[in-house]
């Protein structure tokens, strides 16, 4: 199946997404063979109960549709795992991918088995009787065998255990999820408790959990207690504690507004602010004070941060919201850069938002240096890269950057796997790729990126006709300096490089 795999990200990365459109057609097609293939057994079990002699007429185009159906099923179904669950380690997908191609391979088998019992039945012998009869049986089998499969999928979409839960609701039960002892009185929260009650509950009241809450579980998602966020074995939990980059809560909130996997579904979105918090509680251990359920009670601090969400950060001067310990940390690796010739500035005055320029460190930053990039990555606005030595897994490993609004990586090395690695910039309004190794394959990773209207092209392999219309394809991005005679100096000038005034006033 590795082939299958590669076949489809190699035309991922050339043209329309084809192979993803058609995994995704899976949810469709699973259902023609495992309703032919049931009603094909049921017809014949009523001879068979019946003891009408012969098989039905209905078994085998019943069960030729089907096999060739579930043949369309299971090749949609690795397609669409290999999309959109690719490197799933959910040993349920496992287990539903290969019994499902079991069956369908069975499902031949028996079309096949079919073909020469109908031939035999022609002039019934009582040996023919007999392989009818195991010929019923081994349906029965078959039968079970898409129910598993089915039920595996639909494990897959709607959580594990999701029948026996609407049989038999759990009683609210006690369990280990990451918190610290829990309060004994309401006075004695700590600061991530406060956190998660003042800021993180009231955002997933507001915007998930009218799909994610006790009324509606989408996706198998329940938010609304501790309880039911962590349920079940911890890798199928939506929020991994201290690593909001592998929680799928959090990937969900940072995609671009018009990713189908973005949540919430509709509308603009969380706020920056919201999405900090969120990243910030995830960080710090998810942690959730004993008994704080929300169950759609009004936000227990008089829906404070609501208001707040409107504003994105670079307008809002101030740096309320920011946690302390982002900021301690920046502030400790702006005080390290700064020693190498590292230009860290507050976007503003009083502001926690940042403007850094590295592109005259000496020595030039490396990989070595990611890490302290990437204590700056949750506050950075305008990142200037120009002329360091960071390569593709430098800047892979700045990671994400939530308010990234300018980015320079003009006279780098980085190519495409660097820009792949940044995943969505959700701000993203302008880079400059100028002499970069960047190339064509790229206008995909660009051309999703939400915000992006401006970027450099000036001698990479984006500098040619066809990149060019296919980033202006379109109508939002603007390539800049396709068109440059050859003798232009190396980096056109960008606006964005004139210092904030206000930034100067500190
Ligand atoms: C209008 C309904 C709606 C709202 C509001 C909503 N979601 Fe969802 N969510 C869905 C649906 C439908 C799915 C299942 C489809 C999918 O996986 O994309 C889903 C799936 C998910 C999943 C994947 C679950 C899994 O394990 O496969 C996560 C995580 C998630 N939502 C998080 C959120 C968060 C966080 C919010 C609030 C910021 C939110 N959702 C708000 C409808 C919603």
């Amino acid at each position: 199946m590795v082939p299958l795999t590669e076949i489809s990200s190699f035309l991922a990365a050339t043209g329309p997404d084809l192979p993803r459109a058609a995994g995704r057609l899976h949810p469709l097609v699973v259902h023609f063979p495992i309703a032919l293939a049931l009603v094909a057994v049921a017809a014949e079990w009523w001879r068979g109960v019946r003891r009408i002699e012969g098989m039905s007429p209905l078994t085998m185009p019943l069960l030729w549709i089907a096999a060739v159906s579930a043949i369309a099923a299971t090749s949609t179904g690795w397609l669409n795992a290999a999309h959109e669950h690719d490197g799933s380690t959910d040993p349920t997908l496992d287990r539903h991918r290969w019994i499902g191609t079991a069956t369908t391979v069975a499902l031949l088998g028996m079309a096949w088995w079919g073909r020469s019992l109908c031939a035999a039945l022609v002039h019934p012998t009582a040996e023919a009787f007999a392989r009818l009869g195991a010929f019923r049986w081994m349906a029965a089998v078959l039968a079970v065998a898409v129910g598993v499969t089915g039920h595996l999928g639909g494990e897959l979409v709607y959580g594990k255990g999701y029948v026996a839960k609407a049989l038999f609701p759990p009683a609210a039960k006690p369990t280990e999820p990451p918190t610290e002892a829990p309060a004994a009185e309401p006075a004695a929260l700590t600061p991530s408790e406060l956190h998660f009650i003042e800021r993180v509950q009231p955002l997933l009241e507001a915007h998930c959990i009218e799909c994610h809450g006790s009324r509606r579980q989408r996706g198998g998602l329940r938010m609304d207690s501790r309880e039911a966020l962590f349920e079940g074995e911890e890798y199928e939990w939506a929020v991994i504690p201290g690593k909001s980059a592998d929680s799928e809560v959090f990937k969900r909130v940072i995609l671009g507004r018009d990713d189908p996997d973005a949540m919430p579904p509709e509308g603009p979105g969380l706020s920056q602010e919201e999405i900090e918090a969120l990243r910030t509680w995830i960080d710090e251990g998810a942690v959730w004070p004993e008994g704080a359920a929300a169950a759609g009670a009004a936000a227990p601090t008089g829906g404070a941060a609501p208001a707040e969400s409107a504003g994105s950060a670079s307008g809002s001067g101030s740096s309320e919201g920011v946690p302390a310990d982002v900021r301690a940390k920046a502030e400790s690796a702006a005080r390290t850069l700064a020693a190498r010739g590292v230009l860290v500035q507050p976007l503003a005055l009083e502001s926690a938002y940042l403007d850094v320029n590295a592109s005259r460190a000496a020595p030039p930053l490396g990989a070595a240096d990611a890490p302290l990039l990437a204590d700056l990555a949750p506050l950075v606005v305008n990142l200037n890269l120009s002329q360091t030595a960071l390569g593709d897994d430098g800047l892979a490993a700045i990671g994400a950057m939530p308010l990234l609004e300018r980015l320079r990586l003009d006279g780098t090395a980085i190519g495409d796997g660097g820009l792949a690695a940044l995943g969505t910039l959700p701000k993203l309004e302008s880079v400059n790729l100028v002499g970069t190794a960047v190339t064509p394959a790229s206008v995909a990773w660009l051309r999703a990126q939400p915000a992006l209207r401006r970027v450099y092209v000036w001698r990479t392999g984006l500098d040619t006709p066809e990149a060019i219309a296919a980033l202006r394809e379109g109508g939002s991005i603007d390539p800049i300096g396709g068109d440059l005679p050859l003798a232009q100096p190396t980096t056109p000038p960008m606006p964005e490089d004139a210092p904030a005034g206000d930034a100067a006033a500190q």
